[in-house]
């Protein structure tokens, strides 16, 4: 069954055709109005959202189909102590399709491999949020009609910031994409995600200073300190600030910058600088719920043509590898590190680095 929990879960051509698809949707509502009739999707958010959740609600509503789930695990029986794969195994006998949003890492793989029906990743702890990456790609490709050969500014939280995550690991799969990564050196990258970059003959080039390229940069995307993701929230205090985007930063960016933010904004970029034509993250939003009209509709096509695949999940997963001798993932956000009851699988890249299934951090 296929399900998106990465961004790489997508071929490149089957992003092409969701672009497309989104693309046409914007253009032709009536034409998808009552597609998904008779369909429900289930959002189940443990996480607070706004844009994710709400988009994936209209998109569905906009596909003629209906919605259930919860936005506060505290009204889930999440609060007495279940397990996400145990939601995960009811929700599908109630629901054809799922959107999950989770402070855990790696949850959504624990949830695909309970569920019956398809799952969208909408977001796991610092991990990946692969529905935003479908968001940014349709407001780059509608501003600078393509992915090759740009020069991508990402400025903040490079460390948590899940978006940023997808999205580079994203644009790695087109021609001649230069990362310019802007964070302090406690939120840099991590080290998982550069190796991609490098893998695929790119170039990026780290810096603390928000200027210096910026006269170089077809996108720029800002980010918010992740303030959740802190233990220490001295550190959180000391580093939200840590850039500001003003209007007079931009007097050196191109004509055609396209400034990006996953929003929610707190201070990450000056309210004087919203009526700059080159600031697309508002449409960001609208292109979400295009794009996820898209996903919906995708997932749920091959769902139907899938007729192996019941109602009722009647195994789980294969390990990807396992190990005689138990191995914990030391991430302590990990989802292996919550739910006790799952299995440790972990999977190797061809310099024997041994990582995570669930959260990709390295063993
Ligand atoms: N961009 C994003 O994920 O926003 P929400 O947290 O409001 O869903």
């Amino acid at each position: 069954m296929r399900h998106l929990l990465d961004i790489d879960d997508l071929s490149t051509e089957e992003l092409s055709e969701l672009l497309a698809t989104g693309a046409d949707i914007s253009k032709n509502k009536e034409k998808y109005m009552d597609i998904c009739h008779g369909k429900k999707l289930a959002t189940l958010f443990f996480e607070p959202s706004t844009r994710t959740r709400l988009s994936f609600t209209a998109a569905m509503m906009e596909l003629g189909g209906n919605v259930i789930g919860f936005s506060d695990p505290k009204s889930s029986s999440a609060s007495k102590g279940e397990c996400v794969s145990d939601t995960i195994r009811v929700v599908s006998n109630y629901a054809d399709i799922i959107a999950m949003r989770h402070p855990n890492d790696g949850a959504p793989l624990s949830a695909a491999m309970h569920s019956g029906v398809p799952i969208i990743n909408a977001g796991d702890g610092e991990h990946k949020h692969p529905t935003q990456t479908l968001a940014d790609l349709m407001t780059i490709q509608n501003h600078l009609g393509k992915f090759d050969n740009l020069t991508i500014g990402m400025c903040g939280d490079l460390k948590y910031g899940r978006t940023v995550h997808s999205l580079i690991v994203a644009l790695t799969r087109y021609k001649n994409v230069k990362f310019i990564l802007i964070s302090p050196e406690e939120l840099k990258l991590p080290r998982h995600i550069k190796d991609i970059i490098t893998e695929h003959d790119m170039q990026y080039i780290e810096t603390s200073d928000m200027n210096k390229y910026m006269q170089e940069l077809d996108v720029l995307y800002m980010t918010r300190v992740q303030q959740e993701r802190f233990v220490d929230i001295q550190e959180y205090l000391r580093l939200k600030d840590s850039y500001i985007l003003r209007a007079d930063k931009l007097k050196a960016a191109k004509k055609r910058i396209c400034i990006m933010l996953p929003l929610p904004r707190l201070n990450e970029i000056s309210k004087y600088v919203d009526d700059d034509p080159r600031a697309c993250y508002f449409e960001q939003t609208l292109n979400g719920k295009y794009m996820r009209m898209a996903l919906i509709l995708k997932l749920l096509d091959e769902y139907k043509k899938d007729s192996s695949v019941g109602r009722e999940i009647k195994n789980q997963a294969e390990p990807i590898m396992s190990f005689s001798k138990p191995l914990k993932c030391r991430n302590p956000h990990c989802i292996t590190n919550k739910d006790d009851d799952l299995k440790q699988l972990f999977v190797s890249d061809d310099n024997k680095v041994y990582r995570c299934a669930y959260c990709e951090q390295e063993i």
